[in-house]
């Protein structure tokens, strides 16, 4: 009985795949008769039947080599295959809830969580900005960049972050414990999605000590344009009292920018201007440009030299330690109400001080709100939840890209590539692991949501609809996100190609069912409550054909079992193989994967992800026919005497 349902519902699916191709075909060529044989009536009456025989006989020709050259060279004309068609509903990214002020609110952000520091536009191809330095071991000096292991920093990472508009990270490289503090603002007179600043402050433990022993300080600040647009280099670039002015551009989204740098201390500015699309590698381009400086006139300064229209511009601060130094990234300048000088001098300086003390304040204050720690953990612990909501919504990134997935099995290609591409899409997403994982990966991301919706619930529906609007057709998303060339740089070959036959957790559900029941408790204000419920309602199809995708693709032979796909069968590396696909990667399951498994962790999910869908057509009193089905369903799965029979008859089979 189930083995029918499943394989009728199978059957529809690929039935409806015909409909699109092969009608959508035979009725233009059907279209095509209707057209012809009509001219050719009216051309020549008397010769009616002649001619009608003709054009039958042509017609007839016509379609048989038509399908003649369909059979021989099925991949004439590409179908987009089913599993890169976007799933047909409207998008939640959509949602006018989504659009104007939110949207702006979160345009820039610390959204390159691989680096550092790293500042982008939540846009495709936005201007990028981020941060280098020197760090010093064994005597020798290293670049730092991307967050990596093997650079050995003894920490890193955001005491706090609110996910909006300002963040205070603290890095410790060595002796060189470096502060960089995040704020955005939008003032009048701003670009869209406003200004923002950062300090950098940085200190090291013999300068501490010993004043003496006082040595120097690298930075280095880069802005690049992956829109590629050119950018200038401010007036005086060695003076920096007479002109803070670094950089200035222009953007179709902000307008005309400006970036300064401010200092108390004496700093030392040089620069290097380079044009390349590659981003992601610029670490090499300017360990090289450093190299050849060092080789040729032996002092550790980049070359003051630029390509012309450089879309790329490093700035090297170079002081003694211990020395602060401000930047500020003003929007909407080169018109006269811009007020530029007012917003810089409230984005540096003391001013930036009091700023960022305020909004230390706000942190602190919503945290003891939404969290309610104080009462019952030490302080210690206190800073260490900060670090660790800080370091949740600090990780936040945005991607752009294509994901790649596996050719499904039945699938003819004219290239020879073994991956078809997902549509170009964009992730707001935050991600497991800055140094490992710096992307997103579905799973996780339900377990990060349980927090985030917590902190700033807008901030979790935006994620969320990210998420939804990345499934196809079939109804499955992605695992693993590796959009952009940044992505793809962190991750090994093997685990780029996303398998459309393995399904991931359906982890979003545990946050969905947590917005419904918070919603029956009056949590939200009536606001938030009208967004959330209109983002359940256009969410729900998706939601529905989520579960059917699990429903169908991942069920086990007997009736309410499922098992994880994808399992390697051929292994012989492995006493257990690996269940990646389940998220419990080695959880312990039978040697030798087999139809015959029932994983029991899937099983939760699908009471899990029936239950909400239950619960969210209970919220609309959507067709109760569907409700019904889910009830069931979710009475079924949640009946530990039928689950506990099932194990039984496991047993007994396997006596
Ligand atoms: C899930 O699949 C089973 C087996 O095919 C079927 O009996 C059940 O109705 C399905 N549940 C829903 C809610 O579609
Ligand atoms: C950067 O990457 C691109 C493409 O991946 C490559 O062609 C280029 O040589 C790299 N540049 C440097 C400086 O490594």
């Amino acid at each position: 009985m189930t083995g029918s349902g499943r394989r009728s519902s199978a059957r529809s699916r690929i039935k409806s795949k015909t409909d699109a191709n092969e009608d959508g075909r035979l009725r233009n060529a059907g279209d095509h008769r209707r057209n012809t044989s009509r001219d050719h009536t009216s051309l020549r009456l008397l010769n009616v039947n002649i001619k009608m025989l003709l054009g039958f006989t042509v017609f007839t020709f016509f379609i048989i080599w038509f399908l003649i050259n369909r059979l021989v060279n099925p991949d004439q004309e590409p179908e987009t295959p089913r599993v890169i068609t976007p799933f047909p509903a409207p998008k939640l990214m959509d949602l006018p809830m989504f659009q104007g002020e939110h949207k702006e609110s979160l345009y820039w952000g610390t959204y390159r969580p691989h680096v550092y520091l790293g500042i982008r536009a939540r846009t495709p191809r936005s201007l990028v900005a981020g941060l280098m330095w020197l760090g010093v071991k064994d005597g020798r000096y290293h670049l730092r960049h991307v967050c990596q292991d093997s650079d050995e920093l003894s920490k890193y990472g955001w005491t706090r972050h609110n996910g909006r508009d300002f963040g205070h990270q603290l890095l410790v490289d060595q002796d060189l414990t470096l502060e960089t503090s995040f704020l955005k603002s939008k003032g009048d007179g701003s670009g869209y999605g406003g200004d923002w600043a950062l300090r950098l402050d940085l200190q090291s433990e013999e300068s501490r000590w010993n004043n003496d022993m006082q040595r120097t300080g690298y930075l280095f600040f880069y802005v690049a344009d992956e829109d590629g647009n050119a950018l200038s280099l401010g007036r005086d670039m060695f003076d920096i009292h007479e002109s803070s002015l670094l950089a200035i551009g222009s953007r179709a989204d902000i307008g005309g920018w400006q970036l300064h740098l401010k200092g108390m201390e004496s700093l030392e500015v040089h620069y290097s201007g380079f044009r390349t699309p590659h981003i992601h590698n610029l670490s090499d381009l300017v360990l090289e440009n450093l190299a050849a400086q060092a080789a040729m006139f032996n002092r550790l300064q980049l070359s003051d030299t630029s390509v012309s229209s450089p879309n790329i511009l490093v700035f090297q601060i170079s002081a003694r330690i211990p020395f602060k130094a401000d930047i500020a990234f003003v929007s909407g300048t080169g018109v006269k109400t811009s007020r530029v000088e007012e917003r810089l001098s409230s984005l540096t300086g003391t001013s930036l001080t009091s700023l960022l003390k305020e909004k230390q304040s706000e942190f602190d204050a919503k945290f003891e709100n939404c969290f309610k720690m104080a009462a019952k953990l030490d302080s210690e612990s206190v800073v260490v939840g900060k670090a660790a909501i800080g370091n949740m919504l600090g990780g936040i990134g945005y991607f752009y890209g294509q994901s790649k997935v596996s050719l499904p099995k039945n699938t003819k290609l004219k290239n020879h590539d073994n991956f078809l591409l997902y549509w170009p899409a964009e992730l707001y997403t935050a991600v497991p692991s800055r140094p490992f994982f710096p992307r997103g990966f579905l799973w996780d991301e339900g377990f990060h949501q349980l927090l985030i919706w917590r902190w700033d619930v807008r901030i979790c529906l935006d994620i969320l609809g990210h998420w939804l609007d990345l499934m196809n057709t079939d109804g499955w998303i992605p695992r693993e996100q590796i959009l952009g060339a940044e992505a793809l740089s962190k991750v090994p070959e093997e685990f780029v190609l996303q398998h459309p036959t393995n399904g991931n957790p359906p982890t979003l559900f545990l946050v969905l069912r947590e917005l419904i029941y918070a919603i029956k408790k009056n949590k939200f204000t009536a606001t938030e409550s009208n967004e959330i419920s209109s983002f359940l309602e256009r969410a729900l199809v998706r939601l529905e054909a989520w579960f059917q995708w699990f429903n169908t693709t991942q069920s086990g032979k007997e009736m309410s079992s499922y098992f994880w796909h994808g399992r390697d069968t051929t292994t012989i590396r492995e006493l257990n193989p690996k269940t990646l696909s389940s998220g419990l990667d080695d959880y312990p399951r039978a040697s030798h994967p087999s139809e015959e498994e029932r994983h029991l962790d899937l099983r939760c999910w699908m009471l899990l992800a029936v239950d909400s869908l239950h619960s969210i057509a209970e919220l609309f009193e959507s067709s109760s026919e569907h409700k019904k089905e889910y009830g069931s369903t979710a009475t079924l799965l949640s009946d530990f005497k039928f689950l506990i029979s099932f194990i039984l008859i496991l047993h007994t089979e396997l006596i």
